[in-house]
């Protein structure tokens, strides 16, 4: 298949040979070259500033709150509902026109206080009317929700222990949830998330064998969303094997949170930044083509996880300090050369 990357390179290739300089290609909007909405992450913080906003309305049309419609950000001590930062970003949504996904209703940490306390029945009531109220409140408004956040286990062995799993049961809290999310809006498409499902093939597999559980006990699992953090020093295959994989079950496939870090978890880096950037554009590659591969039916959308380089969590992470270029834009709202690598994956 002629990918844009060939065409561009041809052209030029032919510009250089007859002497005319390598005009750079125009960069269109990601959001008219993805065949499916180019989505982006941010919070209602950012909406003020011109750059970000010109960026994400210019290039976007599908935008994940970052924090605001989380349990942390909506349900207070008391088990009253706070939507005011949530109704913020739903508002930004439909006045820029860009579609909305709800992130995320049920996620292993958060809400172990506000839950503290409660016997079995009244955890499982608070639950529900949990789900049942935030899913209802932005039906039509929100398109689709990260139901479930992280269900599996760090290292990919089994599933996550915590307050859901202990109070509701292992499978029986991912299932209520997206049940309730979906008695609550039968429109809005329901998404299992998790991370690492590519930098790790095992916690890939135990993800895979959980969306097969909960599909075949009738659980209302519309979607699968990989975070796509990548790791960039992570072998040729493992993200294309896990694409492969996912397509098997003809889900909706959401690539949830991408960027893909130039910084090393080692301490001292001495590999040379242009190999590390070489490996980002490699694994990007690589993760594009995969997503590309999908049916466009199972093409539910292309997301980053901020707009800009200085937007980005990992930037903002104290341990790992900033300067990281894990996006599509840098500072200056300019394409990086991550953005290139996604372009240059792209049919042309
Ligand atoms: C992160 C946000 O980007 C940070 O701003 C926040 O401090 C912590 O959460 N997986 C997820 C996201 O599903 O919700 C996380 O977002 C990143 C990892």
């Amino acid at each position: 298949m002629a990918t844009r990357r060939s065409v561009l390179s041809g052209s030029l290739a032919l510009a250089a040979c007859a002497g005319a300089p390598a005009a750079p290609a125009a960069a269109r909007p990601l959001k008219d070259m993805l065949p499916c909405p180019a989505g982006v992450c941010g919070m209602s913080g950012q909406f003020a500033e011109a750059g970000w906003r010109d960026l994400v309305v210019r290039e976007f049309s599908q935008f994940t709150p970052e924090w605001e419609m989380k349990m942390e950000a909506i349900l207070r001590p008391d088990g009253s509902l706070d939507f005011s930062r949530a109704d913020v970003c739903a508002d930004f949504a439909a006045r820029h026109g860009l579609r909305l996904h709800g992130h995320a209703l049920i996620w292993y940490s958060q809400g172990a206080d506000q839950f503290a306390g409660l016997d079995k029945a009244a955890f499982g009531e608070a639950y529900d009317r949990y789900v049942l109220a935030v899913t209802s409140r932005y039906r039509g408004k929100v398109v689709s929700w990260d139901v479930v956040n992280e269900a599996v286990a760090e290292d990919g062995d089994g599933l996550r222990s915590h307050h859901w799993s202990q109070a509701l049961g292992e499978i029986d809290h991912i299932r209520r949830a997206f049940d309730v999310a979906h008695t609550a809006d039968p429109q809005a498409v329901l998404f299992l998330n998790d991370y690492n499902l590519e930098n790790l093939p095992r916690k890939g597999a135990t993800f895979l064998r959980l969306v097969e559980t909960l599909l075949k006990a009738g659980t209302p699992v519309h979607g699968i969303g990989t975070q796509s953090h990548l790791d960039v020093e992570i072998a040729e295959g493992q993200i294309a094997g896990f694409f492969r994989e996912a397509a098997e079950f003809g889900l909706q496939i959401h690539v949830s949170e991408l960027d893909a870090s130039l910084k090393s978890d080692r301490r001292l880096d001495l590999r040379p930044d242009g190999q590390r950037r070489a490996q980002q554009a490699a694994r990007v590659t690589e993760l594009t083509e995969a997503f590309m591969a999908l049916p466009a039916a199972q093409r539910f959308a292309f997301t980053v996880w901020g707009a800009r380089d200085p937007d980005s969590w990992l930037n903002r992470d104290a341990r790992a300090g900033s300067g990281d270029e894990p996006l599509l834009f840098d500072a200056s709202g300019a394409p990086t050369s991550m953005h290139a690598a996604v372009v240059g994956a792209l049919p042309a």
